[in-house]
């Protein structure tokens, strides 16, 4: 079965997902969760996420797709020109991984969110999309409550 799988941080007090291209935190323990989770899987990212987040290195042992509206070339990463077009891969578990953008627009074709939630408060210049608005979608699979942050799982709910 394949599957699309949103993975992000989040900020719970105010949504901030990114600080001029970067993340405004540092938590080991969510940097290990993403690379345990995405390891040999498919990844799929914004142009500036992978400019400015990645340095223009591709995140090793998996498949790096990158969109841009324009021709770019890199090695060891495939760029795409829209979301639809990286979703044309048809392996087994397909990554979102952000930036703001990737997200707003990966939310209507989620399978699954991988969220963690960062307990405090951050100043930054990017936000993540009204998920909450949408959470009628999904339910809550997992919570895993750590010092300062918590796992939460989502999985969209099956229209019966
Ligand atoms: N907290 C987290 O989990 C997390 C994860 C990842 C990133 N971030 C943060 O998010 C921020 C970056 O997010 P962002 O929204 O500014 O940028 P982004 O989503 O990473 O990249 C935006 C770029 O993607 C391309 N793009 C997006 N939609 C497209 C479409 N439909 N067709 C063609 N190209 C498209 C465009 O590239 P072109 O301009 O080349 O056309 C656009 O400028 C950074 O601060 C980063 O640290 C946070």
């Amino acid at each position: 079965m394949s599957e699309i799988i949103l993975i992000a941080a989040i900020a719970q007090t105010n949504g901030v997902i990114g600080d001029r291209g970067q993340l405004p935190w540092s938590i080991p323990e969510d940097l290990k969760r993403f690379r345990q989770l995405t390891l040999h899987h498919t990844v799929i990212m914004g142009r500036k996420t992978w400019e400015f987040d990645l340095r223009k290195r591709p995140l090793p042992d998996r498949r790096n797709i990158i969109i841009s509206s324009q021709s770019l070339q890199a090695e060891g990463v495939e760029f795409v020109r829209s979301l639809s077009q990286a979703l044309e891969c048809t392996d087994a578990k397909r990554f979102i991984i952000g930036g703001a953008s990737i997200y707003r627009q990966a939310l209507d074709v989620v399978d699954r969110m991988e969220l963690t939630i960062v307990e405090g408060n951050y100043s930054g210049d990017v936000f993540f999309c009204e998920w909450r608005d949408r959470l009628s979608d999904f339910e809550l699979l997992n919570l895993d409550q750590q010092d300062g942050y918590r796992f939460e799982t989502y999985q969209r709910l099956v229209p019966t």
